[in-house]
């Protein structure tokens, strides 16, 4: 496992979208309706992260569905005068699974930090939710060799994790997020090799998803990757038939197909 690409997983792979800022309850409807019968094939995991106001219309829908909700953050106090905050209650309330957490757009549009991070994950935790942790550099960092730098800074959240605690962690390199640029597949399983190590180091043994730009035609290029365990998908989350392309193309990698 410490050699670059030399990981193999065996965990269930899962492939979850990220509506972000986007989505009124009819077009989510729309879109479940467009999922058909029986869209989570058995041997991947489906997710959905839609806005907060379509957490709970869409909670019974998915879940007959076989499909798992989750949100995109989640405030760390419990309750309280916190005006315009969701607590980790109040997703677990909506039947929320997963919370994306330290997202890049909130590392860099909302200030998040390593602290605030924290605080977030051990309430997302306490309340029983599993964190997508998403970690991920800059272009300039990756030009300066920073990566794993800047990986490491990012993944000392987990340093006082609790033993066990469910955990996934999304790869996105910033300069791969909405703009069609996509890790190259040695990129890809260099620095995923690279956050397993430190995962290791950490005491945690969680799968690592790949997020930036992934779409129907480069999904099975990216999920052969070593060390790749499932995806975290942005605007090609948006259109049921786009998101049903990348869910099959990850199960047939993860069938041998
Ligand atoms: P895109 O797939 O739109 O690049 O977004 C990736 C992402 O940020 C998912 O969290």
């Amino acid at each position: 496992m410490s050699q670059s690409g030399s990981y193999t997983s065996r965990k269930r792979p899962l492939i979850a979208g990220n509506w972000k800022m986007n989505g009124i309850l009819v077009e989510a409807q729309q879109f479940v309706a467009e999922l058909g019968e029986n869209p989570a094939p058995d041997h991947i995991e489906v997710a959905l992260m839609p806005p907060y106001t379509l957490l709970h219309p869409l909670s019974e829908s998915l879940r007959q569905k076989g499909i798992q909700l989750g949100a995109q953050n989640v405030y760390y106090e419990p309750k309280g005068a916190f005006t315009g905050s969701i607590s980790p209650m109040m997703l677990r309330d909506a039947g929320c699974h997963y919370v994306i957490l330290a997202h890049s757009e909130r590392r860099d549009i909302m200030g998040e930090a390593n602290q605030q991070i924290g605080k977030k994950l051990e309430a997302a935790w306490a309340a029983g939710l599993e964190p997508i942790l998403c970690i991920g550099e800059h272009l300039e960092e990756r030009q300066d060799g920073e990566t794993n730098a800047v990986l490491r800074r990012q993944l000392a959240v987990l340093e006082d994790a609790p033993e066990g605690a469910p955990l996934t962690v999304a790869y996105e390199p910033v300069w791969a997020i909405g703009t069609g640029l996509t890790a190259s597949p040695e990129q890809v399983t260099e620095t995923h090799a690279f956050i397993h190590e430190e995962l290791t180091r950490l005491g945690h043994d969680c799968r690592v998803l790949y997020g930036g730009s992934v779409k129907p035609d480069n999904t099975a290029e990216l999920m052969s990757c070593p060390g790749v365990e499932g995806a975290l998908v942005g605007g090609a989350s948006l259109q049921a038939a786009s998101f049903m392309q990348i869910v099959q193309a990850a199960a047939d990698v993860a069938a041998g197909a």
